[in-house]
C-alpha cells in the first residue's frame, strides 16, 4: 500500500515568496510540492513558467508535482522536466497524443501522471493505467484555487481504486481542490493515498488541522 502523502500547492503560496513557501512545506515535514502549470487555454488562468520551476528546484529537494493545465504540453515537457520536476501529470482530454507524452515524460526521467477533470467519464483514464506512476482525480474545475470539493467525484476515486487492486498496480491516487480537514477523509476514505491542498495549508490557520486529517 502507498503512504499517505500531502502535496501543498504552491498556487496558494505568497507568489512574491515562493520561496518562502517552500520552507513552509519543508518545515512541516512533508515531502511533496504540487506545482500547478497553467496556460490561459486550457485553465483560464497563468500561474508559473519553467524558470519559475528551475530557480525553485534550486532552492529546495523537494518532490515537485507537476500539474500540467496546458492545451498542448508537448513541447513543454522538456523544459518542465529539465527545471527539475519530479512528476509530471498531464490531462486527458486536450486532443493531443497523451500515450506519446507520457513516454516522453519518462525518457526525460520523470514519473508521469494523468488527470481527469471532475466532468469526463472515468472510463478516459483506464487504458493509461499500466503507464502512469499516478492518477489525479480533479475534484474543481482548473483554474483557481479556494473553489469547492466536488462530492461526485468519489464514486470515481472508488472506481480507480478497485481497477487498481484488479490489474494489481501501484501508481499512486491523487486528489485536487478543495480538499480540507473536513473533506480530506472523505478521500482518504475513497482510496486516494496522494493530497493536494492549497488553501488549506497555506491559509493562517488550520494547518494543523489539515495535518492530522490527512496524516493522522
Ligand atoms: C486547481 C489546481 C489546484 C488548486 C487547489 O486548478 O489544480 O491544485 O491549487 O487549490 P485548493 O486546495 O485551494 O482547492
Ligand atoms: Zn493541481
Amino acid at each position: 500500500m502507498n503512504p499517505t502523502l500531502l502535496a501543498p500547492s504552491l498556487l496558494a503560496a505568497d507568489h512574491a515568496h515562493l520561496a518562502a513557501g517552500l520552507i513552509e512545506v519543508e518545515q512541516a515535514g512533508l515531502e511533496w510540492l504540487h506545482v500547478d502549470i497553467m496556460d490561459g487555454h486550457f485553465a483560464p488562468n497563468l500561474t508559473f513558467g519553467p524558470q519559475v520551476v528551475a530557480a525553485l528546484r534550486k532552492r529546495s529537494s523537494l518532490f515537485f508535482d507537476t500539474h500540467l493545465m496546458l492545451e498542448n504540453p508537448i513541447p513543454l515537457l522538456r523544459p518542465f522536466a529539465e527545471a527539475g520536476s519530479s512528476l509530471i501529470s498531464i490531462h486527458i482530454e486536450p486532443d493531443f497524443d497523451q500515450k506519446a507524452a507520457l513516454g516522453k515524460i519518462r525518457e526525460l526521467g520523470c514519473q508521469t501522471g494523468i488527470v481527469l477533470n471532475p466532468d469526463t467519464p472515468v472510463e478516459a483514464i483506464r487504458p493509461f493505467l499500466s503507464e502512469v506512476d499516478l492518477v489525479l482525480l480533479m475534484t474543481v474545475q482548473p483554474g483557481f484555487g479556494g473553489q469547492s470539493f466536488r462530492e461526485d467525484v468519489l464514486p470515481k476515486i472508488q472506481q480507480v481504486h478497485t481497477w487498481r487492486a484488479e490489474a494489481r498496480l501501484r501508481f499512486r491516487i491523487e486528489v485536487d481542490g478543495g480538499v480540507d480537514p473536513r473533506t480530506a477523509p472523505l478521500c482518504l476514505k475513497a482510496g486516494a493515498d496522494t493530497l493536494v491542498a492549497g488553501t488549506a495549508f497555506f491559509k493562517p490557520t488550520g494547518r494543523e488541522a489539515l495535518l492530522t486529517a490527512v496524516l493522522g
